[in-house]
């Protein structure tokens, strides 16, 4: 698993050499959308954030800035966009003289994907030591992709002078999912489609996603969605409250998150990092959140999680996209499609269930 990491690290490194449009940094697309809207609203703007790795590009306006995800084909949560993501929260912190967006809206490039999961070939044991307390306060950036995964989680919930928006029209997996939870609001577009897969994998979503789940729609609906790794989509999420509201049409969903966060742009950011800050007792304590990473590298380093993660991985080299977009179906098939094909056929069918069985665009 490290090896193959390497190798596309390596891998990556030459085609950014080799091709000078993939390797440009992005910071000269970003300057441009900033100059744009830095002319339409005159001086009071703030500084364009960094993208290193070209995974994300920026929207700003005065108070509002759009991030927009892009690492085709699926928004992988690969090192480079784990790094992008956690370069911008830290670009959006606070300090004395310094403006900060009111309002951050997330939303991907792709059509069919809004955040996927974690990379799996980056969870090797030496990954998964949480960086410490002490490293966190003093802003050291994370040494892993995965301690960078959960930097995000936790600076997405404790950034109280920002509102993050996810708007959400494609699928949404795993950790993607778990960033997604750990934002303030959520709202939907028709191809929404969210499941946490991690149970059936024999190891559990650590990012903070577990812990803030069950706030937003109920410890028993919580319990259902992660140990059944099922799928949920815009209607049903709406109905959970997992998203605000959801809307069916892609252009309904971009123009009323947009005149939400305007709205919430008009208002003063000292009442939104008091009221953010206020309704933080909702979210998961850092202790709870340290003490499921410690169990968690127990549960993931055991015999039985690490058998089920190399038979996903090998699966999912085999079957490419198309095994990345049936998740969380395609992972079950892969590893339990002897129990399943002992079941009745019927059974068979409303086990995996209707919405996640879909493969169809
Ligand atoms: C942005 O926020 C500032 C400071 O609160 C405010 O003066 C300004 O009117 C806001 N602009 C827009 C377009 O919301
Ligand atoms: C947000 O509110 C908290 C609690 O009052 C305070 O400690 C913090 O400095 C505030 N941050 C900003 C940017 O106003």
């Amino acid at each position: 698993m490290m090896q193959s990491s390497l190798i596309l690290a390596i891998l990556a490194a030459l085609v950014s050499h080799l091709n000078p449009t993939l390797g440009e940094p992005s910071g000269h697309r970003v300057s441009y959308e900033h100059r744009r809207h830095a002319s339409l609203q005159g001086r009071d703007t703030i500084n364009p954030p960094p993208s290193t790795h070209g995974t994300l590009s920026f929207i700003q306006t005065a108070n509002v800035t759009r991030v927009l995800i892009n690492n085709p084909p699926i928004n992988l949560l690969t090192a480079e966009l784990i790094s992008d993501l956690h370069s911008f929260l830290l670009w959006a912190q606070p300090a004395p003289q310094k403006r900060t967006p009111k309002v951050v809206i997330f939303t991907s490039t792709l059509p069919n994907f809004f955040l996927s999961h974690f990379d799996l070939r980056n969870l090797n044991p030496s990954s998964l030591k949480p960086s410490s307390s002490q490293q966190q306060q003093q802003q050291q950036p994370p040494q892993t992709p995965f301690t960078q995964l959960l930097s995000i989680g936790r600076l997405l919930q404790s950034t109280t002078s920002t509102a993050f928006i996810a708007q959400i029209n494609g699928r949404t997996y795993g950790g993607g999912q778990e960033l997604a939870a750990q934002m303030d609001m959520r709202f939907a577009g028709p191809g929404a489609s969210i499941a946490q897969y991690e149970n059936s994998n024999g190891f559990v979503a650590q990012a903070g996603g577990q812990l803030s789940l069950a706030p937003i729609i109920g410890k028993a609906r919580a319990l259902e969605h992660l140990l059944a790794s099922r799928t949920i989509d815009a209607a049903t999420g709406t109905r959970l409250g997992l998203f605000n509201n959801w809307y069916p049409d892609p252009a309904t969903l971009d123009r009323e998150v947009e005149a939400l966060a305007a709205r919430i742009g008009l208002f003063s950011q000292r009442a939104l990092n008091d009221t953010k800050f206020s309704l933080a007792f909702m979210s998961p304590t850092a202790p709870m959140l340290e003490a499921q990473v410690e169990r968690f590298a127990v549960v993931a380093a055991g015999e039985e999680c690490q058998a089920l993660l190399g038979r996903t991985l090998a699966a999912s080299e085999v079957g490419g996209n198309a095994f990345e977009r049936g998740i969380p179906n395609s992972v079950v098939e892969a590893l339990y499609g002897d129990s399943l094909g002992a079941l009745e056929a019927g059974l068979r069918r409303r086990v995996l269930g209707a919405v996640g069985q879909r493969c169809d665009f």
